[in-house]
């Protein structure tokens, strides 16, 4: 195996010379090397994280502040995977897993079912602090991981891993390749926009009044305050069947969101969720966004025994 060179570009968010290798031998899963970060590396992490605790402290669900307690993040440096597992699995089961970049997202519900969450190492430039289309290792660990030492937040994710089988085990059944590629592009499409309102964009409300959870709000400076406080976004109790057929934009901030009443509450909805899955009832949501790309059309179908 040849050797990577660490250069000055470190563990950049698409300038890692050893992510390009990864991903040219085709790995998915990779371990973190954690000598490859750079200073630059863990100053965007230290700013990152320096600015958002007062963020935190104002608009985040208290299970989350918990979380960030019970993880003992370093303020000033890039963590490792190592030491986050080591306080999260006690606790929940959860492990946050080195990726490479992408997982086609058959094997990314797969994993939350195993309790492991595919975890980006990289880190966006101190140049793009502000807005990154693509997670980087602040949005996966500092935005994410908190939420999954939570026991009902954690079994949550488990349940919506399940989902992902009972899709598989739906496909398995139709024998008609059009309609199986039909009704799995759907229920695809409604697992995604779920997930979407929900645990990356979620807001709850609780005693102190409107909190986020969803992980895409709690990494993101100027978006948790703009979904809170912001009197143009609309925040609506959550309905399944709105959610399931609600488009989103993933490039601006999110100008709609949803409300849950509590951890027990987006559980529940879970259960709801599958069982329409069951019942037929999201092999038809509406179109628009997210398109389902061919690579995770392929991993649902590969999973159901068809190519
Ligand atoms: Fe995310």
């Amino acid at each position: 195996m040849t050797s990577v060179q660490s250069g000055t570009s470190g563990l950049t968010t698409t300038r890692a010379p050893f992510i390009e290798q990864a991903q040219a031998n085709g790995q998915l899963y990779i371990h973190q090397p954690y000598e490859l970060y750079s200073e630059a590396n863990h100053d965007a992490w230290r700013r990152l994280y320096a600015r958002m605790e007062d963020r935190w402290r104002r608009y985040a669900n208290p299970r989350f502040l918990q979380g960030i307690d019970n993880l003992c993040l370093d303020p000033a440096a890039v963590p490792r995977l190592e030491d986050v597992n080591r306080f999260l699995s006690p606790l929940t089961g959860f492990k946050a897993k080195a990726v490479s970049g992408y997982i086609p997202s058959f094997l990314f519900f797969d994993c939350l079912r195993n309790r492991e969450f595919p975890t980006t190492i990289t880190i966006r430039d101190i140049a793009t602090l502000d807005y990154l289309p693509e997670p980087d290792i602040f949005h996966d660990i500092a935005g994410h991981v908190p939420m999954h030492t939570d026991r009902a937040f954690a079994d949550t994710l488990v349940r919506f891993g399940d989902c992902a089988h009972t899709a598989v085990e739906i496909a398995s059944g139709i024998r008609n390749e059009d309609e199986r590629i039909r009704r799995i592009t759907s229920i695809m499409k409604a697992l995604a926009r779920f997930f979407w309102f929900t645990i990356e964009f979620g807001l709850m409300r609780d005693a102190r009044g409107l909190k986020v959870y969803g992980s895409g709000l709690l990494s993101s400076y100027g978006e948790i305050a703009h979904a809170i406080d912001a009197p143009e976004v609309q925040r609506y109790p959550i309905q399944l069947e709105w959610v399931v057929n609600q488009y989103f934009e993933i490039d601006h901030y999110q100008p709609l969101l949803f409300i849950v009443e509590s951890f027990d509450h987006l559980f529940e909805l879970v259960g709801e969720l599958e069982q329409w899955m069951r019942d037929g009832r999201l092999d038809n949501v509406a179109g628009g966004e997210p398109e389902v790309s061919p690579a995770d059309l392929r991993s649902f179908l590969e999973a159901a025994g068809h190519s």
